[in-house]
């Protein structure tokens, strides 16, 4: 099996995760999870996000969060910016990384951030400039790319054109979200050959969520074709407001169990991320999605 040394985690949980919960989490109880999560090894933690508080209630405090946590040198702290007005509260807040965040289907894109791809991509410009002008990186994620909510499948094209237009205007990296999880390890594999014809695979990430199951099975095909960028939330949280259908992420537990045991290092300690977990779950009054902090709880 072709397999990489090293994987690096993105941690996604404190914004994916807590974007779409029901109910409010105390800001103490996100500056918590974000300081356990930065003290478990991981090195890029999505902390939160500038978006209207009137799309994402959950994220409106994400500058309060950004305020109150105490940093660790060692960890990159980043949000999504969807355009000029979040970017700016992103740099006051003093980010490290920013992200801007589109989609390979018109009618998600229409849903999530109310404009089309074009239009999208051309809003993503300015914020991609004032970024580089102030010495951030930007990510770009792609939604959608093994399926829509409201369109049903995607064309593997469609995700590699909207992928090589976000590199060509300035993000160091892609990650391609299957948003509603109902990718498998097959469709995985096609839609990241075409990707990889017009990116290059150490620009390239992957955002799976569970929600059939196939996360595990679906990273474990995108690591063998040489990609060496997961993102995951801590006890499977995750969905996404717009995304019907949505469940979480899949866990970082999970995936640092599965890379471990292939011997592959993360620089991640389970054991801490798993305690973490159980943290913000007990905040949360729900038990954990992922197995492996299930399994190591019993
Ligand atoms: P819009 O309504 O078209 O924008 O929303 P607008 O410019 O007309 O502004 C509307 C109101 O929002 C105005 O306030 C603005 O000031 C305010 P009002 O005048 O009505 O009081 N506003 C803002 N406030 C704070 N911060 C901002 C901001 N921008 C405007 N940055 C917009 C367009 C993009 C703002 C909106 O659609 C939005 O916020 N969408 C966010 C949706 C979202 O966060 N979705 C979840 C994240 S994506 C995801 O989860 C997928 C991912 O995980 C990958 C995967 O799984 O596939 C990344
Ligand atoms: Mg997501």
């Amino acid at each position: 099996m072709n397999l990489p040394d090293k994987v690096t985690i993105v941690e996604v949980g404190p914004r994916d995760g807590l974007q779409n919960e029901k109910q409010v989490v105390p800001l103490d109880a996100k500056v918590k999870l974000i300081e356990s999560l930065a003290d478990s090894g991981l090195t890029i933690v999505e902390a939160g996000s500038f978006v209207s508080p009137k799309w994402v209630p959950q994220m409106a405090d994400s500058a309060d969060v950004f305020a109150q946590l105490s940093r660790n040198d060692t960890v990159t702290y980043t949000a999504l910016t969807p355009n000029m007005r979040g970017f700016e509260s992103a740099l006051a807040s003093k980010v490290d990384e920013v992200a801007v965040f589109g989609a390979a289907s018109e009618s998600f894109s229409m849903k999530n951030i109310n404009c089309s791809i074009e239009e999208s991509l051309e809003r993503f410009s300015p914020v991609i400039e004032a970024a580089k002008a102030s010495n951030l990186k930007v990510r770009g994620y792609v939604s959608c790319v093994l399926g829509c909510p409201y369109e049903g499948e995607i064309a593997p094209q469609k995700v590699a054109q909207v992928a090589a237009r976000l590199v060509e205007k300035g993000c160091y990296e892609i990650s391609l979200g299957d948003t509603i999880g109902v990718g498998t390890p097959l469709k995985t594999q096609k839609m990241l050959q075409a990707v990889m014809e017009q990116v290059p695979v150490d620009k390239l990430a992957v955002h799976f969520h569970d929600t059939y199951g196939q996360a595990l099975a679906n990273i474990l095909v995108a690591i063998q074709m040489g990609i060496k960028v997961v993102d995951s939330a801590v006890a499977g949280l995750g969905g996404c407001p717009y995304a019907k259908g949505a469940s979480g992420n899949v866990a970082t537990e999970d995936v640092l169990y599965m890379l471990h045991g292939m011997g592959i290092e993360t620089g991640v300690d389970l054991d801490k991320v798993t305690r973490a977990g159980q943290q913000i779950m007990a905040e949360l009054g729900r038990q954990s999605q992922s197995k492996v902090a299930t399994a190591l709880a019993s």
